[in-house]
C-alpha cells in the first residue's frame, strides 16, 4: 500500500498561521496530536469517512470531537437542514421548530420539564451555575480535577484569567464521594451547585464509568443539603443513551446540558431541568445572537429520530466492542501492553508504559499514513456510520502501525 503523504494539509497550516493565531485553535491542531504525521485540514466528510486537502480517504475515529454521532453529512439531517434553510434561520422572532424540539427533549429526557438554547457546550454549562448559585443564594460550585466543562473564565484557567474568576469554584477527585462529602462540610450551606461529566474523560487519561452508586450518593447529597446537582453531558449526551446518560449512570441531575452531537454537526446546546427550577431559568440572562437559529434545531430533531430509527446507541456499543476486541488481540500479537477504556460512542486507548505519550503520537501517525484517523491522547468517538468493515479496515491499519510501534519503542 502507498503511505499518504500530508504536503498540501501543512501548505494549509502554514497559511493559516499567517493570518489566525495558532494557525488552527484549540484541539484541533494537529500540533496537539502528531504535528507532520497526521493531515491537518479536511476537504470532505461522509458518515464515518473523511478526505484531507491532499485527496487521502480516512475511515475517521473523531467525528467533528463528537459533533457528530450519526455520521458526518447525514442525508436525513441535511435534508432537514436544507428544507428549514429555505424557510427561514437566523431571524428577529423564533420558528415554531423551537417549539417542536423543546417539546421532544422534554418528552426524551426524564429530567427536562423545560429547555434553554444555546450554541456550545460553554454557553450552557456557564449558565447552568448561574442557575444553581441564583436558586440556592450561595456561591460555590463544585466541579471534579482536571474536567473540562469549556472554555469559560469560571472552569477553565488560562492566561488573560485571573484566578479571582475561580474563587468560588472548588475540585474534587471524580468518583470519589468522600471527597465530594468533605468539601461540602468544609463550606456548610455555601455549596450552590455540583457539575459532574457522567463519565470522566479527562484529555491524557483513560476512560471512567463510576457506579451507580457514586451518583447515588451524590444524589442523596444534594438532596441533603440542597445543592443543585448538574450534569455535563455536552460530550457523552446521545452516545451512552438517547435520554441521556444519566439512564446508565444514575443521579438523577437537576439540569443536564447537553451540546455537541445533538444537531449532527449544526452547532447547538441546551440545558433541561427540573420544573423546580423553572422560575430561576425565567430570571437568568441567557441570550446569544444565533441562539435561536432555526436550522441547527430542524437538524436536532432530525438527529434525534434517526437515532431511535436506527437504534444508534447500541449499534455504537456493537462496534466498540468489535474494536476494543481487535485492538486488544492486536496489541497482544505485537507484545504491546494496550489499555483500551470507555463505552460505546466514547473511547480511549493507551499504551502502557507510555508516560510521554511518545507511542501514542508514533501510533497514531502510522494509522494516519494508512488511512486511520486515531488520537494520541484525547478520547475518541464512534458514531452510527462507522461499519464492521470500518474496524477491521481498522485493525489492518493497527496490525502495521503497532508492529512499528513495538519496533521502534520495544515493549
Ligand atoms: C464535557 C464538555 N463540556 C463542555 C464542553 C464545551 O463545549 P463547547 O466546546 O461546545 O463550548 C466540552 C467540549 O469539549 C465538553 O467536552
Amino acid at each position: 500500500m502507498k503511505l499518504y503523504d500530508f504536503t498540501k494539509s501543512y501548505q494549509w497550516f502554514e497559511r493559516a498561521e499567517k493570518v489566525i493565531p495558532n494557525g488552527i485553535q484549540g484541539p484541533r491542531t494537529p500540533r496537539f496530536s502528531a504535528f507532520g504525521s497526521v493531515p491537518a485540514f479536511y476537504s470532505k466528510t461522509l458518515g464515518s469517512h473523511v478526505w484531507d486537502v491532499d485527496g487521502n480517504e480516512y475511515i475517521e475515529y473523531l467525528c467533528g470531537f463528537g459533533a457528530v454521532a450519526l455520521g458526518y453529512n447525514d442525508p436525513v439531517v441535511e435534508k432537514a437542514a436544507a428544507a428549514q434553510a429555505q424557510k427561514a434561520n437566523s431571524t428577529s422572532f423564533p420558528s415554531p421548530v423551537m417549539v417542536e424540539l423543546a417539546e421532544r427533549l422534554v418528552s426524551l429526557i426524564p429530567q427536562a420539564d423545560w429547555v434553554v438554547y444555546g450554541k456550545n457546550g460553554s454557553d450552557v454549562t456557564t449558565w447552568a451555575t448561574q442557575v444553581a448559585r441564583e436558586a440556592t443564594g450561595r456561591n460555590i460550585i463544585i466541579k471534579a480535577k482536571h474536567a473540562y466543562h469549556g472554555f469559560h473564565a469560571w472552569c477553565q484557567p488560562s492566561v488573560g484569567v485571573p484566578p479571582e474568576y475561580q474563587t468560588y469554584v472548588l475540585e474534587v477527585d471524580y468518583n470519589d464521594l468522600k471527597a465530594l462529602e468533605q468539601a461540602v462540610a468544609e463550606n456548610p450551606g455555601q455549596v450552590a451547585g455540583i457539575m459532574l461529566c457522567p463519565i470522566r474523560h479527562d484529555t491524557f487519561k483513560d476512560l471512567e464509568v463510576p457506579p451507580r452508586s457514586y451518583f447515588e450518593g451524590v444524589r442523596q447529597l444534594c438532596d441533603r443539603e440542597g445543592i443543585v446537582l448538574m450534569f455535563d453531558d455536552v460530550r457523552c449526551g446521545f452516545r451512552m443513551h438517547l435520554s441521556g446518560s444519566a439512564m446508565v449512570v444514575g443521579g438523577d441531575p437537576d439540569i443536564v446540558c447537553f451540546g455537541k452531537s445533538l444537531g449532527n454537526g449544526h452547532a447547538l446546546s441546551v440545558a433541561v431541568g427540573k420544573e423546580k427550577l423553572r422560575p430561576t431559568a425565567n430570571k437568568v440572562y441567557f441570550s446569544g445572537t444565533h441562539f435561536q437559529a432555526a436550522v441547527p434545531m430542524a437538524a436536532a430533531i432530525a438527529c434525534l429520530k434517526e437515532m431511535e430509527a436506527r437504534d444508534a446507541v447500541e449499534h455504537m456499543n456493537s462496534i466498540h466492542a468489535l474494536l476494543k476486541k481487535g485492538m486488544e488481540q492486536r496489541g497482544k500479537s505485537a507484545g504491546l501492553q494496550l489499555a483500551f477504556s470507555g463505552t460505546g460512542g466514547l473511547f480511549f486507548m493507551t499504551f502502557k508504559p507510555d508516560p510521554t505519550f511518545e507511542k501514542a503520537r508514533f501510533f497514531c501517525g502510522e494509522m494516519a499514513k494508512r488511512g486511520v484517523i486515531w488520537h494520541p491522547h484525547h478520547n475518541m468517538f464512534l458514531g452510527a456510520a462507522h461499519t464492521e468493515e470500518d474496524v477491521q479496515k481498522s485493525l489492518d491499519a493497527a496490525e502495521a502501525s503497532l508492529k512499528l510501534t513495538k519496533e521502534k519503542f520495544g515493549s
